[in-house]
């Protein structure tokens, strides 16, 4: 068999995986282990023109880890990224994947890693970015690590929906409210020994400071963990495949069209590492 192997897409995130078809995807025994491995060393793995289908796709899923289901039908593990609501009754959610975020920051483990397939693309925008918050503690400076080690941050599905939408109904309200906010630590140290920064959309405030200077604080930090040079875009082609580690990964689409032909295949990998 051919040597798998990588190229480097950006200095900080993201590689291209050369040498992976859906043979290899489904019969190369080794290629899990081979996955996480190269997803801990470069954030995001880009698999061009692969085109795996639903069952491809969560077959090699269930061997990288432990897979979510989502509904029903004959590949439930499988959900629909995508802005129209007769594919996706939650359609009208996904505009807040177009601002920075690390999925499941509400919750005590956040995911593991996502899978991204393309089965339809935009005519216009719907790129998607990534950007690694492990280089982004790694910019700090000794005083900056010193000082961020004891901040909270409140982490609220409110604050990423209020990103989208700015005069929520009161219903809305009551609906993101209902949904319990959770408090992590600003710096994530992960049982690797790495350090990550938590930040993203669904970031509200940290716990104790003044809420404009929060805000700016949270801001801020955002800016230099995404600046452009940061960041790898992925520019997708109908049969792309990108894996990114949601641990250590900020991503976002960029925007598109809500009557946008794009449709993407998503699966999920429950983490096993709380935000410590
Ligand atoms: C997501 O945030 O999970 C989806 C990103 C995308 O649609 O590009």
């Amino acid at each position: 068999m051919t040597v798998i192997t990588t190229e480097r897409l950006s200095e900080t995130v993201g590689a291209e995986v050369v040498g992976v078809d859906l043979e290899r995807l489904a019969h190369d025994a080794a290629l899990a282990a081979w996955t996480l491995e190269a997803l801990e060393a470069h954030g995001a793995l880009v698999f061009r023109g692969l085109h795996a289908d639903d069952a491809a796709q969560v077959a090699f899923s269930k061997r990288l880890g432990r897979v979510e289901v989502f509904g029903k039908g004959e590949h439930p593990e499988i959900f629909r990224v995508t802005l129209d609501p007769t594919k996706n009754r939650a359609a009208g959610y996904l505009k807040g994947t177009f601002d920075w975020h690390i999925d499941g920051m509400t919750e005590d483990v956040p995911i593991m890693a996502t899978l991204l397939s393309a089965h339809a693309v935009a005519a216009s925008g719907g790129d998607t970015e990534f950007a690694s918050t492990y280089a982004a503690y790694d910019d700090f400076s000794d005083e900056e690590r010193a000082r961020y080690e004891s901040i909270r941050v409140v982490h609220s599905f409110e604050a990423a929906q209020l990103m989208g939408n700015k005069s929520p109904t009161p219903e809305e309200l009551a609906r993101w409210r209902s949904r319990p906010a959770k408090e992590h630590p600003l710096v994530w140290t992960h049982g690797s020994g790495r350090r990550s920064v938590v930040l993203g959309a669904t970031a509200s405030h940290v716990v104790g400071m003044d809420p404009a200077e929060s805000r700016a604080f949270l801001d801020d930090l955002l800016a230099r963990a995404t600046r452009p040079e940061r960041v790898y875009r992925h520019t997708w082609e109908v049969g792309d495949m990108v894996i990114w580690d949601n641990r250590g990964v900020l991503h976002r689409a960029r925007p598109y069209d809500a009557t946008s032909a794009r449709d993407m295949h998503r699966t999920t990998l429950y983490g096993d590492e709380a935000v410590q």
